[in-house]
């Protein structure tokens, strides 16, 4: 059993199937991910962790990868130049030609002076 266990967790290209490879703009750098897959998903393979911040400029990303706590949101435009919205990555499917933008803050609180990824 623990044998067929191991082949089985060795031979993992015959039985993966992707998508179409698509092609993401992310803060001005092309990604490339594949159909099917989130935008979570995407950015990760990329190695891109964070995808906004705290108020006080703390990095955020995705913590349950299932809709529920909302640390993944990244702004999206379905194409370049169209208007840009928040949407959680980890529930929405990655298309060919989307923006996307990380480390931008969702919460501005009054009085505090913002700090993110872009202005570091
Ligand atoms: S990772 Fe929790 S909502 Fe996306």
């Amino acid at each position: 059993m623990l044998l067929w266990v191991t082949d089985m967790a060795r031979d993992t290209s015959s039985r993966i199937r992707r998508g179409q490879a698509i092609t993401l703009k992310v803060d001005d750098n092309e990604v490339t991910g594949f159909e099917g897959e989130t935008i979570a998903t995407v950015l990760l393979a990329a190695g891109i962790t964070t995808f906004n911040h705290t108020p006080d400029g703390r990095p955020r990303g995705p913590y349950c990868n299932m809709g529920t706590c909302f640390e993944c949101q990244v702004k999206m435009a379905p194409n370049a130049g169209q208007d840009h919205r928040w949407v959680r990555a980890c529930m929405a499917p990655a298309r060919d030609g989307m923006d996307i933008q990380t480390g931008v803050s969702r919460v501005r609180l009054p009085g505090r002076e913002m700090k993110t990824g872009r202005d570091r």
